[in-house]
């Protein structure tokens, strides 16, 4: 069985307002895309699919893939405009394998737990994701602001990646989201298994520490979780 990884570091960062992009910043000393790349290298992993911005292809092969050492980055390919545009380019690149573990790299903190949880659920189940349950209540609401109802806290998760899937599940899925052309409240792959295929999706326990660095704040609760760890 082959286990390919698709790490996603082609977006802008347009919350975190920062001059370089967030992936590309400083934690700890290292890279922000390093900590994730360095978990999938460790693990059973058997190949990495770098996503990166257009233009940007050099500077991780140089700095991040020959710096760091990661041996089992073996394709770097340009993303697209919308996070499912760079994940379908993954998807492309990803040859005769498995098993699909599509990662953000925005997310520093997945760990060799997480990703044995999501191979054995991805294996039994085919399609499946990262997640925690909500720690707060949750509230639908109207436009208005007027509350329709609240959820059963039981039944709702805060969703993470990595999320896993038999490749032929999520290829088959992402080529039919594209034949469709409906890209309305896209934000996972969970999601395109979910409107354009009958095949259920599990969640599976992610982590607390599993944060995704998305507005400045978050770089310094990362800073703590690196620091513990
Ligand atoms: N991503 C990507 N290609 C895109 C958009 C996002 O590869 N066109 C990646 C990001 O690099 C990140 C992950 O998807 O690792 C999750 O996206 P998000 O946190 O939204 O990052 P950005 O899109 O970069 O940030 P923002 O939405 O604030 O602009
Ligand atoms: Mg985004």
């Amino acid at each position: 069985m082959k286990h390919s990884a698709i790490v996603l570091a082609a977006g802008k960062g347009s919350r975190m307002r920062s001059e370089i992009p967030k992936q590309y910043m400083t934690l700890a000393g290292r890279p922000l895309i390093c900590y994730a790349l360095q978990t999938f290298q460790e693990s059973f992993i058997d190949e990495i699919i770098l996503v990166t911005g257009e233009g940007q292809e050099e500077y991780c092969r140089r700095e991040i893939v020959g710096k760091y050492n990661l041996s089992k980055v073996k394709k770097i390919v340009p993303g697209g405009k919308e996070r499912y545009d760079s994940v379908y380019r993954g998807l492309r690149a990803a040859e005769d394998c498995d098993y699909v573990y599509i990662h953000d790299g925005a997310r520093p903190f997945p760990d060799a737990d997480i990703l044995l949880r999501a191979r054995q659920c991805a294996e039994q189940y085919g399609a499946c994701t990262a997640g925690v349950p909500v720690k707060d209540t949750v509230k639908i609401t109207d436009e208005s602001g007027l509350v329709k109802s609240t959820p059963d806290r039981r039944y709702v998760w805060q969703i993470q990646t990595p999320q896993a899937f038999s490749f032929s599940i999520i290829k088959d899925a992402y080529d039919r989201l594209f034949e469709l052309g409906d890209f309305s409240g896209i934000t996972d792959d969970a999601m395109v298994v979910e409107r354009t295929l009958s095949c259920p999706v599990r969640v599976f326990a992610g982590s607390w520490r599993n944060i995704k660095i998305t507005s400045p704040e978050d770089l310094l609760i990362a800073e703590q979780i690196q620091k513990k760890s």
